[in-house]
């Protein structure tokens, strides 16, 4: 028969109870080491399993868009609202205090303007910039189709393997050149590109028919960008089509902060992306925080 102090013991050991493992909730990401896990489950809700990143990184190649003009009075009221703010670290380090604590996904391609070829982008961030910055992912224009397609795709396969080795992962923006057909079967190309090539989850338009399709056949998640603005309503509109369509959120600039009231359109936003509030819905909530 054990002693008593043998069965106290065996009971502070639970041996009887099995370690739980866990899936990861995001597609295709759980094959990933914990850091890249820790800093996706910083940007993308556990619960919802969805994001509402707010974008305001515009000004990287097209200097101070509307509503972008003075991000400490326009923009920082809305980082509580959001699950992660898209931007260079220009703005992180002059305007953005360091006591918040969002997650920050950091724009590291660029080297291009308005005035010129956009596609001809290189890598403007360090990795080290990236690690000082507690980052929690990087990302890269990716321009499908585009004059320097080679080279976009190149940045951002350069910054996968770079960021593998310290856990960051690395976000793939497909950009569409004016003279491109934005349907289907271009953005299932775009996606599927980056995700074959190793980015952990993508940016990409919304289209009105067979976006399931891209959705579906991009084995990581992807997120909506925004694009110009519309009319609040055809925008969560747009934004739960999106994420009934397989989206994993949003990832979205002048749709909000160029909104008549970015603080109520970003609530809205919140309530189609993570609680799957329908547009009339969302739009009531709109209205009645606007007013
Ligand atoms: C553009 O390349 C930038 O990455 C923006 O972050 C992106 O366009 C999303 O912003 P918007 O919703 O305004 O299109």
């Amino acid at each position: 028969m054990p002693d008593i102090d043998e069965i106290k013991e065996s009971k502070r050991f639970y041996s009887d109870i099995p370690y739980r493992t866990e899936g990861f909730f995001l597609k295709g990401s759980n094959s990933l080491d914990w850091g890249m896990k820790n800093r996706l489950a910083r940007i993308f809700n556990p619960k919802s399993g969805r994001t509402v990143m707010l974008a305001v990184d515009h000004g990287y190649f097209q200097g101070p868009t509307t509503g972008l003009e003075r991000i400490d009075l326009n923009i920082l009221p809305l980082v509580p609202y959001a699950d992660t703010l898209m931007l260079t670290r220009g703005i992180l380090r002059s305007i953005v205090p360091p006591s918040m604590t969002k997650s920050i996904v950091l724009r590291v391609s660029g080297g291009t303007s308005m005035l010129s070829e956009l596609s001809n982008e290189d890598i403007a961030v360090d990795i080290e910039e990236s690690i000082r910055l507690n980052a929690c992912a990087m990302a890269v224009q990716v321009f499908i189709g585009g004059e320097y397609e080679k080279e976009s795709i190149i940045n951002m396969t350069r910054m996968v393997d770079i960021g593998t080795r310290y856990g960051i992962p690395t976000l793939a923006v497909t950009a569409v050149g004016r003279d491109m057909n934005r349907d289907a079967r271009y953005f299932r190309l775009a996606t599927r590109i980056c995700a074959e090539l190793g980015a952990h989850y993508i940016k990409t338009y919304y289209i009105e028919k067979g976006f399931e399709t891209v959705t579906s056949s991009c084995p990581v998640p992807v997120v909506m960008a925004g694009g110009k603005k519309i009319p609040e309503l055809d925008a969560l509109t747009m934004a739960y089509n999106a994420i009934q369509q397989g989206a994993s959120g949003v990832d979205m600039g002048r749709n909000i902060f160029q909104s008549e009231s970015p603080t109520a359109m970003i609530q809205a936003v919140r309530a189609v992306v993570h609680d799957n509030e329908t547009p009339e819905k969302a739009f009531d909530l709109y209205n009645t925080l606007k007013n």
